[in-house]
């Protein structure tokens, strides 16, 4: 455990489990989302932490002596800090903790429209490698629904300057988000999204409500059908079947292996589209015969 202070909760990509969590801001500058309660305690209003708070907790761990070879940069959106102030921080980092490899963030496509693909290049070059995007649907339709203040468009061209800055992208596509109305337009659009895009990872969760969904089935009441209908967990199977059927990239590693999904699933798109789809085909036909997370088993 890294001997620093949290303002707490703090969230950080399954895969980021390893890694020093240096939380360089709290909170979420959006903090919209329908769906999203994540930085929604009081004392998660968003504020950037004070460039020499940060310096000291990296002297912190530099003096641990704690082998440290990657770096996420927490809350929800560090990547909202200027160019200027994440350069201050990759710099620091590199002088306090040279053994780091890679440093990565979650990242709204909004974050980077006043920053250039040489200034991301920049950044890469210091060590900021990976940006996870939760562009959570490619329908624009949804993403108005639950106010992620992006649309199809805007995430499509934050995914291209990540990548032409060198960087890699991570993206999370939430399974069940337009609920039974709008599934399979969420499943299509969101799949041609990741067809334009080519992330180098993609993951999906099941959208879950944890702390209830009033404020997220709100929006729901002014759509043709006046309501959410949420996905059973055969419909969410579905849904995830025509995404798969859609998709087609050719390098992505692809996990739907986070707490909120039932069935798991890992492989590599395009190469093992087929075997996927067998999986989760065989989880509605024969849901006996599969392994499915159970109830108490899932988590967010
Ligand atoms: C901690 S949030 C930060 C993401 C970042 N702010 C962004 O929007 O790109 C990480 C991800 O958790 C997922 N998430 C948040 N609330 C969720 C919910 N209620 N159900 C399922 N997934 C959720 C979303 O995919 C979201 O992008
Ligand atoms: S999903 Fe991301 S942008 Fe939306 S409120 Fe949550 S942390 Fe903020």
């Amino acid at each position: 455990m890294y001997p620093l202070t949290y303002v707490k909760p703090v969230f950080r990509p399954p895969s980021e489990w390893k890694s020093l969590i240096l939380q360089v801001t709290n909170g979420c500058s959006w903090n919209k989302c329908t769906f999203c309660e994540m930085y929604s305690a009081e004392n998660k209003k968003f504020k950037p932490k004070k460039i020499d708070l940060i310096e000291n907790e990296l002297i912190t761990i530099a003096q641990s002596g704690l082998p440290t070879g990657r770096v996420f940069l927490a809350d929800g959106d560090a990547m909202m800090l200027p160019f200027k102030r994440l350069k201050e921080i990759l710099l620091l980092i590199k002088k306090y903790l040279p053994n780091v490899t890679r440093v990565s963030s979650y990242c709204l496509p909004r974050n980077l429209t006043n920053k250039t693909i040489e200034q991301l290049t920049e950044l890469r070059e210091l060590g900021l490698k990976l940006m996870y995007v939760g562009c959570e649907s490619g329908d624009d339709q949804v993403l108005e629904l639950i106010e992620k203040g992006e649309t199809y468009q805007s995430s499509l061209i934050a995914l291209d300057k990540i990548k032409q800055a060198g960087m890699k992208s991570s993206v999370m596509i939430l399974n069940g988000l337009g609920g039974a109305d709008l599934s399979q337009q969420h499943a299509i659009n969101s799949a041609k999204l990741m067809n334009e895009a080519q992330p180098d990872y993609l993951s999906t969760l099941v959208v879950s409500f944890p702390l209830g969904r009033e404020r997220f089935e709100q929006k729901f009441e002014n759509t043709s059908s006046g309501s959410f209908t949420e996905l059973s967990q055969q419909q969410l199977f579905e849904e995830m079947s025509i995404l798969l059927n859609y998709l087609e990239l050719d390098k992505t590693i692809f996990r739907s292996d986070h707490a909120s999904n039932y069935l798991v699933l890992k492989g590599i798109l395009g190469q093992d589209k087929q075997r996927l789809l067998a999986q989760v085909n065989q989880a509605i036909d024969e849901p006996r015969q599969v392994q499915l997370r159970q109830e108490w088993q899932r988590g967010l």
